[in-house]
C-alpha cells in the first residue's frame, strides 16, 4: 500500500493584486499563477522519495495536493487506485515540524497521536515502543521546552509514526537543525523507512540528502514546476556519495541541473 500516481496535474492561484496601482494610479488586476504544471509522476509503495526543487517553485503545493489539503486545478492524484477527496490519517499523515504541544510530555504528545486501543496495556507498550525506537527512553515526562533540538524532531517523529500511516509526507523535516544533528535525524528517517517499509515522501533543499536517503529523486524545475529529473536509487543502504562513484556523478549531474559548476 502506499503507491501514488500523479495524472497531468496542473495547479494555478489567483494572484490577487487590485490592492495594487498601476502608472496610472488604476488598481492593478488579479493574476493567474500557475504553480505545478502537467505533472505526472509514480511513486512504488514503500518508496523513499525524496523532491528537490528552487525555493517558491511548488514542492509544498504538491505535497499538500498529494495529502488532501487542496484541490488541484485539473489532473489527479490516484493513491492505491483511489482518489483521495480529503485528508485521512489513516492513509497519510504530514510530519510537521514545530507540532508538539510545549504543555504536554513528550508521552502524552505522542499519545495524542495513538487511536485509542481497547487494551490501556496495549496502548502503552506502542507508545513506549515508538519512543523507545527514536531513541527517547527516560525523557518520557519532559516537556518540548527540556529537550534538544533534535530530540524534539526526534519526538514528532514517533509522534508521526504512532498513527501509522501508510504514507508519510515530510516538507522539509531538517531545516533548522545543526549539521551534526542534521545527519544523525537523517540516519533515523533511514533506519525507520528500512524498518517499516512505509512510503515517504520528502522534500529538501539538500542535494546529499536525496542521494543518501532517496529509493527515488524527484527534481522539480522552477515555478512553474515540471518534472526535471525523475531517477531511481538502486544502491544499498548505508550510502557514502563520496565513495560511490555513481553516487557522485549523479550529484555532479544534479548541482549542475540547478545551475551550480563545481560542488564540493
Ligand atoms: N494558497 C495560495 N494562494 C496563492 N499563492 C500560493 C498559495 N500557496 C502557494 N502559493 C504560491 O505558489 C508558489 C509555490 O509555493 P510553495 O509550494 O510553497 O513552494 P516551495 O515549497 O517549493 O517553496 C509560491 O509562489 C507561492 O507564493
Ligand atoms: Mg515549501
Amino acid at each position: 500500500m502506499g503507491h501514488i500516481l500523479i495524472e497531468n496535474l496542473n495547479k494555478e492561484f489567483i494572484e490577487r493584486r487590485q490592492h495594487k496601482r498601476d502608472k496610472e494610479g488604476r488598481p492593478e488586476s488579479d493574476r493567474t499563477v500557475t504553480v505545478l504544471e502537467d505533472l505526472d509522476l509514480e511513486f512504488e509503495a514503500g518508496e523513499m522519495v525524496c523532491i528537490l526543487g528552487p525555493s517558491g517553485c511548488g514542492k509544498s503545493t504538491l505535497l499538500r495536493i498529494i495529502a488532501g489539503f487542496e484541490q488541484p486545478s485539473s489532473g489527479r492524484v490516484l493513491q492505491d487506485g483511489r482518489q483521495l477527496s480529503k485528508p485521512s490519517p489513516d492513509n497519510i499523515f504530514v510530519y510537521q515540524h514545530n507540532g508538539l504541544l510545549p504543555w504536554m510530555t513528550v508521552w502524552q504528545n505522542i499519545e495524542l497521536g495513538i487511536r485509542r486501543l481497547e487494551d490501556p496495556v496495549e496502548q502503552e507498550e506502542t507508545i513506549q515502543e515508538y519512543i523507545d525506537m527514536v531513541e527517547l527512553e527516560g525523557f518520557e515526562h519532559h516537556y518540548p521546552h527540556q529537550l534538544s533540538g533534535g530530540m524534539q524532531r526526534r519526538a514528532e517523529l514517533a509522534r508521526a509514526l504512532v498513527v501509522n500511516p501508510e504514507m508519510l509526507i515530510m516538507d522539509e523535516p531538517f531545516s533548522g537543525l545543526d549539521f551534526l544533528t542534521h545527519m544523525k535525524m537523517r540516519e533515523e528517517v533511514v533506519n525507520m523507512h528500512l524498518y517499516l517499509g512505509k512510503t515517504i515522501l520528502l522534500v529538501t533543499h539538500n542535494i546529499d540528502d536525496a542521494l543518501i536517503m532517496g529509493d527515488r529523486v524527484v527534481i522539480l524545475s522552477g515555478r512553474p514546476a515540471q518534472v526535471k529529473l525523475n531517477r531511481k536509487l538502486d544502491f544499498p543502504h548505508p550510502r557514502d556519495p563520496k565513495t560511490a562513484p555513481k553516487l557522485q556523478e549523479l550529484r555532479e549531474e544534479i548541482f549542475f541541473m540547478l545551475g551550480v559548476s563545481y560542488a564540493v
